[in-house]
């Protein structure tokens, strides 16, 4: 639906009661992507994060560490305030529950739903569940168990301050019928709307400060603190300066919620209340996600399955770490973390797809321009084709980021990278460089605005890479500046300068982060190795005879044909000596007809493959640079057959 001119997303106030892990670093990321598209979309925006710091759960991990509740929090919540720009995330600000305007707000509000009437004393006899800090009803324990820590709740007998919480059954599920997105994904939608269909409890919001007095004081009965979800839900609010601050008069009409699935229930059932029962609107968007498992459990810190964040950024770099959280997991459902699969996104997507398409347009228009492209002259239907691809990418892309589909806005992304690369080594560039010169700057032209507008939608998912990006190109707006408006302005002049040389975006890793050796980087070629380079010790050595033993010969293709379903593969018949069928990956660098009759080199004596259902008997042998795969050739006409030493 149209947003309005302004934008507030938020994430979980964070419990100081462990580090941060990869499940906080998503949702925070999360936000923090969609606040940055938020701001290139051109919208004023207000971005915030936090930790939750009373109750049971902090009392008894500082205690642990034999420390004072506040020192501990002090220690926890700087761990969290420090991880943040670590990993590049823009939070306008940081609450944290300890602070005193935030307690104070949450007085103020008690007070408010209290004078309306919507707060009662009562006694109360329960199943509590220490780890969750609240009470269970029967029916939702699982043999007799909390569903969330396995253990068995204890009974209390105390008497307490309830909300009427009941009262907003009916309202709740009208505003949920009225505004289908007011939680979403749907799934989680379903979930409290069922949730909804048995009869509401109301919320004890209080704890004697007999059993707790880390908390925030009742306001009219000082021998009580707030329930810690009371008190936390409320951050929301405090955050903007409820209720006389500009803040809130500006951001709360478009607040957006990203939470996980874990806290579903305060967040889509007692908050929507709270806000009614102290006459504030509800807000726009609760956006729930699901969890990133470890070997099919939840991470946690009791099950020491926890993965840390920096530790991969460490090894594998913040932007190919953001990009992967994005791209893997499906926002609303449960993913498998796994750093073999970040290893492979990051060599496929990031290094090949990615790396090698910039690289490759950079080295050209130096090569061919000195980083000056001149105007282009008359386009062909396949430069519009391109034009009108990457102009719709944008629109695609804002669609999915309003709704939420992350992993789809970065699979358009790459689709666009694909037929970038694409129309590259169709157009050929390094051909027209010898003869057309004015044909060559109109493709290096739509070779580069597509790469300007990939910059601008990578932005808010890889800030870092984008901006590097935006140099390269010689951009002068770039990061936030460059809004989509500013992008759809194709060909835009007056935005870019000489072009850049373009350095190792992201150079391919191993599992455990080590990069891998210059020669084996498939398409990603840097330099090729110098004879400074110290040689490989020992064993890595070929032998002598493993050389020997290679059968390489010359031959001449006589017969060259497209494999129609495949993107890459030609079928060559080569005469060397014999007549061999060999399947080569070579469409789109060559036609078939300029094949034929040209020498190559042939491993002969490889092990037949099947590719394609055709049987390749022997490979031949090229060179690849960013202009794309050449062939080797004997360098004058050579009998067929003869060997290679
Ligand atoms: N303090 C409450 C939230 C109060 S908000 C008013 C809390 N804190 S928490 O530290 O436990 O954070 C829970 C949130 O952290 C989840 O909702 C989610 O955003 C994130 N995650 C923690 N573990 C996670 C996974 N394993 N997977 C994905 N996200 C998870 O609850």
């Amino acid at each position: 639906e149209p947003l309005s001119g302004a934008y507030y997303g938020t994430t979980p106030i964070y419990y100081v009661n462990a580090e941060p892990h990869i499940g906080h670093a998503y949702t925070t990321i999360v936000a923090d992507v969609v606040s940055r598209y938020q701001r290139i979309a051109g919208r004023d925006t207000f971005f915030l994060t936090g930790t939750d710091e009373h109750g049971d759960k902090i009392v008894r991990a500082a205690e642990k560490a034999g420390m004072s509740p506040k020192a501990y929090a002090d220690k926890v919540s700087g761990l969290f305030r420090s991880l943040w720009p670590k990993l590049n995330i823009s939070n306008d600000d940081f609450i944290r529950t300890t602070d005193s305007d935030h307690m104070a707000c949450v007085q103020r509000i008690l007070d408010k739903v209290n004078d309306s009437g919507d707060i009662y004393f009562s006694e109360y006899t329960g199943l509590y569940c220490f780890g969750c800090e609240r009470f269970y009803a029967e029916r939702e324990l699982e043999n007799g168990k909390c569903p969330d820590h396995q253990t068995v709740p204890e009974e209390i007998r105390e008497s307490n301050y309830f909300f009427r919480m009941s009262r907003y059954q009916d309202w709740l599920i009208d505003h949920i019928r009225k505004n289908p997105e007011f939680i979403r994904p749907e799934r989680f939608r379903n979930e409290v709307l069922s949730f909804l269909k048995e009869p509401l409890e109301d919320l004890c919001i209080s704890r004697p400060k007999s059993r707790l007095t880390w908390g925030i004081t009742l306001p009219f009965d000082e021998n009580y603190v707030t329930y810690v979800w009371f008190d936390a839900l409320i951050n929301y609010v405090s955050a903007l300066d409820y209720p006389e601050g500009e803040r809130f008069r500006r951001f709360w009409p478009v607040a957006q919620h990203f939470i996980a699935k874990d806290i579903l229930k305060p967040h889509g059932i007692y908050w929507p209340c709270m806000l009614k029962a102290a006459g504030i609107e509800p807000f726009q968007h609760l956006n729930v996600h699901g969890w990133w498992q470890v070997s099919s459990g939840k991470m946690s810190k009791s099950l020491g399955n926890v993965v840390r964040p920096l530790d991969l950024v460490d090894i594998y770099g913040l932007d190919a770490f953001r990009y992967f959280l994005l791209r893997e997991m499906v926002f609303g459902l449960d993913s498998e973390f796994s750093e073999e699969a970040l290893v492979g996104r990051l060599n496929a997507d990031l290094a090949n797809d990615l790396g090698n398409l910039v690289s490759r347009s950079l080295t050209m228009a130096r090569k061919y321009f000195k980083g000056e492209i001149p105007d282009p002259a008359e386009s062909h239907p396949e430069d519009e084709a391109l034009r009108k691809s990457a102009l719709d990418l944008i629109d695609t892309y804002a669609d999915c980021m309003d709704s939420m589909v992350f992993h789809k806005a970065l699979r358009a992304i790459w689709e666009g990278i694909g037929r970038l690369n694409k129309y590259i080594d169709t157009m050929a560039p390094w051909v027209l460089a010898k003869s057309d010169p004015e044909r060559l700057a109109t493709v290096m032209h739509h070779v580069v605005e597509p790469l300007r507008i990939i910059s601008g939608l990578l932005w808010p998912f890889m800030p870092e890479t984008a901006e590097k990006l935006q140099g390269y190109l010689g951009l002068s707006d770039r990061g936030r500046d460059l809004t989509l408006d500013r992008l759809k302005d194709w060909g835009g002049k007056a935005t870019t300068g000489p072009l850049g040389k373009a350095v190792d975006l992201f150079p391919r890793v191993e599992p455990g982060g080590e990069k891998k050796p210059a020669a084996d980087k498939g398409g990603q070629k840097k330099s090729a190795p110098t004879r400074a380079e110290k040689a490989p010790a020992g064993d890595d050595l070929l032998s002598f005879q493993a050389f020997q033993d290679m059968d390489l010969r010359v031959g001449t293709v006589i017969r060259a044909e497209d494999l129609v379903d495949s993107k890459k593969l030609l079928r060559l018949t080569v005469d060397i000596g014999e007549e061999r069928t060999v399947v080569a990956g070579l469409k789109g660098h060559y036609e078939p007809g300029d094949l034929v009759g040209r020498q190559v080199i042939v491993v002969a004596n490889l092990k037949p493959a099947k590719l394609l259902g055709v049987e390749s008997r022997g490979m031949v042998l090229a060179a690849e640079d960013e202009a794309g795969i050449h062939l080797l050739a004997p360098d004058v006409q050579t009998a067929v057959g003869s060997k290679v030493r």
